[in-house]
């Protein structure tokens, strides 16, 4: 059997990765605030045999809600819930900051919603590095070396607490009287530099023992980070060649840390917009676009600046004159101006080459379902990645796009799965049990 992709879709906020296009006749303005929108949402990716779903998170206000829509759930652990309750095969991976938790809160979250979904979630460990959350907690922003030095102490604390309730001392036998193996239920005295916990942690195991760690973050120390703990990391290269390098870096840093190098998925960030042709997908990018006027001036001057042009004196609806293309260069210092340059030398405006999607942060597709089945099939087999974060432009009819028309593409192609592996996240993901803390060779 061929190598399959993974998939997991993230929620946002319950619109999709683009935080206009709430607006769009086909969106549900408040599905911020509405939660049988995020079941219904989960329950189709379900049918489309989707991974997991994948929240990511920052504790603060961090952007201009004037006319955009957040860029996160409510709260994560509330909207995984919801859902946990309602559905049955999908995974449900939450970020959760290892600087602004303390072990012992993260850990019987996680669990007890572990236990509840019948082991499905798993715990993106971020670092956090936006001082707004920083001062939501009274504190200034550490360095990134104090805070990859908690996220460690953190991540170990937190399986530790987790494997110590034994694996079978949940007895609950009415005939002897026994409701707990107490022998097996053992005090962790966790003292790290940054974390401190006693335990034990009274939960018995989930039907996947426990989460699996996930992480993002590309530093030197976050790669080391996941080469330790993690199973999955969420990425956001702009190239395959970029994406190639990073996955190696990774699979490197779980072989030093005594894993196998299958045992770190990749999961690259991409975003879409699908519709019966490229015209009609770009024409809905297009609408997006022109609802903010002073955003789109702002964002044709930053696509200006990518490509060394400046289109202030140019119609920016109408291609870019040939002789100012031959002197346009890609910015080195931002890979994303590689992919501007090369739309706007097809002979697209400047407007539609922003419409291509050339600086979201992360790469795009506009075009048809077969055209985002051919990028995805394209990365996975290169090498570039393990599968992806999947991150549509309005989840409201942008998820039933991807279930109905792009999954049965993949999977008529061999390339992703027909149905799950199994009940849990970690057989889904084809992940090795793991209980408590693991081994470090
Ligand atoms: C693709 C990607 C997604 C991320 N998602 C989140 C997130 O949801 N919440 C968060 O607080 N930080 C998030 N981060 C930030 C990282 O956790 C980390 O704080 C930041 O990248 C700085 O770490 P670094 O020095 O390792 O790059 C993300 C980073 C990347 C690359």
């Amino acid at each position: 059997m061929k190598k399959q992709m993974k998939i997991v879709l993230q929620m946002v906020s319950g619109y999709g990765g683009e935080f206009k296009t709430w607006r769009l006749p086909e969106a549900k303005a408040d599905a911020y605030t509405d939660m049988d929108l995020y079941v219904e949402m989960a329950q189709l990716a379900e049918k489309g045999k989707i991974h997991a779903l994948f929240m990511a998170d920052t504790p603060a206000l961090v952007n201009d809600l004037t006319n955009d829509s957040p860029m996160h759930s409510m709260d994560p652990l509330i909207a995984m819930t919801s859902v946990a309750r309602a559905t049955k095969n999908i995974g449900l991976v939450g970020t959760f900051s290892t600087t602004f938790n303390e072990p012992y809160n993260l850990a019987r979250h996680l669990k007890a919603l572990d236990v509840v979904s019948h082991g499905r979630v798993g715990w993106n460990a971020v670092t956090t590095s936006t001082p707004a959350t920083a001062a939501n907690f009274g504190a200034r922003l550490k360095s990134s070396h104090e805070r990859y030095g908690r996220a460690n102490e953190m991540i170990e604390a937190v399986q530790g607490l987790w494997g110590s309730w034994g694996k079978d001392a949940y007895v609950h036998d009415k005939e002897s009287g026994t409701f707990a193996d107490t022998r097996k239920i053992r005090a962790l005295n966790y003292k790290g530099e940054y974390v401190q916990t006693q335990g034990p942690l009274p939960i018995p195991p989930s039907d996947q023992g426990q989460p699996p760690i996930f992480q993002a973050g590309p530093s030197p120390e976050g790669i080391k980070l996941a080469g330790r703990f993690a199973s999955g990391v969420y990425a956001n290269p702009f190239s395959i060649e970029e994406a190639r390098e990073y996955r190696n870096m990774l699979r490197e840093s779980a072989v030093a840390h005594g894993r196998l190098a299958d045992e770190i998925n990749v999961f690259t960030g991409f975003m879409f917009t699908i519709a019966d042709s490229k015209e009609e997908a770009l024409a809905r990018r297009r609408k997006v676009l022109e609802f903010d006027k002073q955003e789109l001036a702002h964002r044709l001057a930053y696509l200006g600046a990518m490509v060394g042009l400046n289109f202030q004196s140019i119609d920016p609806y109408q291609p870019v004159p040939e002789s100012w293309l031959k002197s346009a260069y890609a910015n080195p210092h931002d890979p994303r101006s590689y992919r501007a340059l090369e739309v706007l030398k097809e002979g697209y405006s400047p407007v539609d080459t922003l419409a291509h999607g050339v600086i979201n942060y992360h790469p795009v597709v506009v075009g048809t379902a077969k055209d985002v089945a051919d990028f995805l099939q394209e990365w996975f087999e290169s090498g570039a990645t393990d599968g992806f974060s999947i991150v549509p432009d309005l989840a409201h009819d942008g998820v039933r796009d991807f279930v109905e028309k792009v999954v049965p593409i993949l999977q008529e192609r061999g390339i992703f799965h027909k149905d799950y592996e199994g009940s849990t996240l970690r057989e889904n993901l084809g992940l090795p049990y793991q209980y408590g803390t693991r081994e470090e060779k």
